[in-house]
């Protein structure tokens, strides 16, 4: 496999050389510069550019970042009168430094909250601890942050509002109150609203609903981010394509915020990203522990190529496109929904170099016609 794409890099449209990683400028960012933004994930790691190679290959082929878990209310704000800014500092002046598009994620999320939050039993002590850290965290870095990811997940799969700490305490009124903290704190700052299958009709609709809402109401809402957290063995372009056209008729950007392709067995053709949910190990869910098999190579590279042409046909309606991970070894899927696994979700492989599903993306834009 690696052999074939060396060939492609060496005598292929795009590249003059085979020593890619060093030399060669084409990138995904520039590539895709006309179109949308094109960013990654960065875990802490990265953020203190710790691996010379992932940091090359972060700042030479994405020009967005979002941070994987650092900004998290779990992690940024673990007592309720006590924040830890250091790791979401050196992310922002990463970002700073090298002229990307910064994502905040995430303001308001019913999952990795802190420990203190599961004691709080009142509402109006919840509504303090929502006022307070959104006034905290998006005020520090008000003007710095390009676009804030607001509120996150919170919709069931069937478009109801998910009965979480915030719904059950707050009232659905939460929702507007956090977009609207979210507005003062940072005027300068995008808007969105965030989730995971969202793209499908029903849970789609109540996003709809959802954002209308909001924006009936006066409140300031300026995307929506469909996470993008797919499986290789199953078919949703069509629904894909659907979302990204009945969410701009809103009047607002439709971003994916969290894209890759598992190409494990799911337990119980489980779909979404629940991180609450979780199995037990099991050799035959992990499949392609040494190597990953060209057929699943070329089919992951299909996927991604059809997945990218859908986004070109839709430009004019997409702000930007997020890998959540930088390589392979880095994805989260290697530990959810099953622990200990291989996957092999991302574009750049363990080694860092590119894997037949970036050729097949950037391959798209030789054509003249893009
Ligand atoms: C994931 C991270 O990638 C993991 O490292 C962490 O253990 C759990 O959360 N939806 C989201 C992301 O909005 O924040 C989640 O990130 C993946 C699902």
């Amino acid at each position: 496999m690696k052999k074939t794409i060396y060939l492609c890099l060496s005598v292929g449209f795009l590249f003059s050389n085979t020593s890619y990683s060093q030399k060669d400028e084409t990138s995904l960012k520039t590539t895709y510069e006309k179109d949308f933004l094109i960013g990654t994930a960065l875990g802490i790691e990265h953020i203190y550019e710790k691996d010379a190679k992932a940091n090359q290959l972060i700042k030479r082929e994405f020009n967005a970042i979002t941070p994987e878990n650092i900004m998290k209310s779990q992690i940024i704000h673990p007592e309720f009168n006590h924040y830890s800014f250091e790791a979401s500092d050196k992310f922002v002046e990463f970002g700073q430094k090298n002229k990307m598009f910064i994502v905040g994620h995430t303001l308001v999320w019913h999952s990795q909250l802190p420990a203190f939050v599961s004691k709080i039993n009142s509402a109006d002590s919840l509504r303090l601890f929502m006022t307070e850290h959104i006034k905290a965290v998006a005020g520090r870095y008000a003007g710095k942050i390009n676009s804030w990811d607001v509120v996150n997940e919170a919709l069931e799969e069937d478009g109801t509002l998910r009965k979480s700490v915030f719904l059950n305490k707050l009232g659905e009124g939460y929702i507007k109150e956090a977009f609207d903290l979210a507005a003062k704190a940072d005027p300068k700052a995008e808007l969105y609203y965030n989730d995971y299958n969202i793209e499908q009709p029903a849970k789609r609709k109540g996003a709809i609903e959802l954002i209308k809402k909001l924006q009936a109401s006066g409140t300031k809402i300026n995307g929506v981010g469909i996470q993008g957290h797919w499986s290789i063995n199953s078919e949703n372009l069509k629904d894909i394509e659907d979302a990204i056209v009945e969410f701009s008729q809103l009047g607002i950007k439709v971003a994916f915020t969290e894209l890759d392709y598992t190409v494990l067995p799911n337990p119980w053709d489980l779909k979404g990203a629940d991180v609450n949910q979780r199995f037990e190990e099991n050799p035959k869910m992990n499949p392609y522990k040494e190597s990953l098999p060209d057929s699943v190579q070329n089919r992951l590279a299909e996927r991604y190529e059809n997945l990218f042409k859908v986004f070109l046909k839709h430009k004019d309606k997409i702000s930007r496109v997020t890998f959540w991970g930088v390589n392979d070894s880095h994805s989260w899927l290697n530990g959810w929904p099953i622990k200990n696994r291989t996957n092999y979700p991302l574009l750049f492989d363990r080694g860092f170099e590119p894997k037949k599903a970036y050729l097949s993306i950037m391959k798209l834009k030789s054509k003249p016609t893009n």
